[in-house]
């Protein structure tokens, strides 16, 4: 099938669907120039997990671990939301059920005007106090290498989630939820292999939603999906809900909008 073929059958599927769900990983972010983890240029290729994104290494080495963050922290606010943030906008206002799971910390999504968003990974715009647990929003704000909390002076950290954390109970429950109600899930520029994030595609799948996926290659969401499409996501994904949306207001979808 040509990908013209693929994004009419992806748009079909969701045109059919009362309670879709987004779910998106680095790649939808990669066009706005903010780095993927995996894969040529990825991060990990940089850097080693182990050394800036575990409780360990904040423990042994937090200046290390904050001045990667601080990197981070700098790109993500220089970025702007692309095309495909703003696609999953839109879903929003066309299906009032839509809900975005991401395991994305650069908070585009928001920017973009999604409000339904659950952050499986936490953001980088927030910092926690390890001492405290104050949280505060430092958006745009300079760090330095190792910030303090402005109420009892305790070391900073970024309100992320590291490998070996759990993820926050209270998103994960809703975005376990929000799987299992989905009728349709469209998976965007994740390669699907952290846990338990990625296990949300095959608990969709087992209680009936169709599976849309968009990636730049074949992950292992790819042996699930309905309808694969292999291309980027700021191009494909607003293809996808433009005939989408052509569809339900000509009366093609299944549903009256
Ligand atoms: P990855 O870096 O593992 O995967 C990014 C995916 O996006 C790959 O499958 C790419 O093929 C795809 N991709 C890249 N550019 C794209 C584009 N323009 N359009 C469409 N797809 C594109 O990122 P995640 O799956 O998000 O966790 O990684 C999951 C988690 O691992 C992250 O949340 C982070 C990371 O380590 C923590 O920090 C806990």
């Amino acid at each position: 099938m040509s990908t013209a073929d693929d994004i009419a059958k992806a748009a079909e599927l969701l045109a059919a669907a009362t309670r879709p769900v987004g779910f998106t990983g680095a790649g939808v972010s990669a066009e706005s120039g903010i780095p993927t983890f995996r894969g040529a240029g990825g991060l990990w290729e940089q850097f080693r997990i182990e050394d800036v994104a575990t409780p360990e290494a904040f423990e042994r080495n937090p200046r290390m671990v904050w001045e990667f963050y601080n990197l981070r922290r700098r790109a993500v606010f220089q970025a702007q939301p692309n095309a495909a943030h703003t696609a999953f906008a839109r879903l929003e206002e066309i299906f009032p059920a839509f809900v975005l799971i991401t395991q994305n910390v650069d908070r585009l999504h928001q920017r973009a005007g999604s409000r339904r968003v659950i952050e499986l990974h936490g953001n980088l715009c927030e910092t926690r106090c390890t001492n405290c647990g104050r949280v505060d929003d430092k958006s745009g704000v300079e760090l330095g290498d190792l910030p303090r909390c402005e109420a009892c002076g305790g070391l900073l950290r970024p309100a992320v989630v590291w490998f070996g954390e759990p993820l926050p109970p209270g998103a994960w429950a809703q975005a376990e939820e929000a799987a299992n109600r989905a009728d349709c899930m469209i998976v965007v520029g994740t390669s699907a292999q952290v846990y338990p994030a990625a296990g949300l595609v095959a608990m969709a799948k087992r209680h009936g939603a169709a599976i849309l996926e968009i990636n730049l290659e074949p992950t292992p969401v790819t042996p699930l999906a309905d309808v694969s499409i292999f291309g980027r996501a700021a191009e494909i994904l607003p293809a996808v809900v433009d005939r989408a949306e052509w569809m339900l207001q000509s009366g093609r979808g299944s549903r009256v909008p």
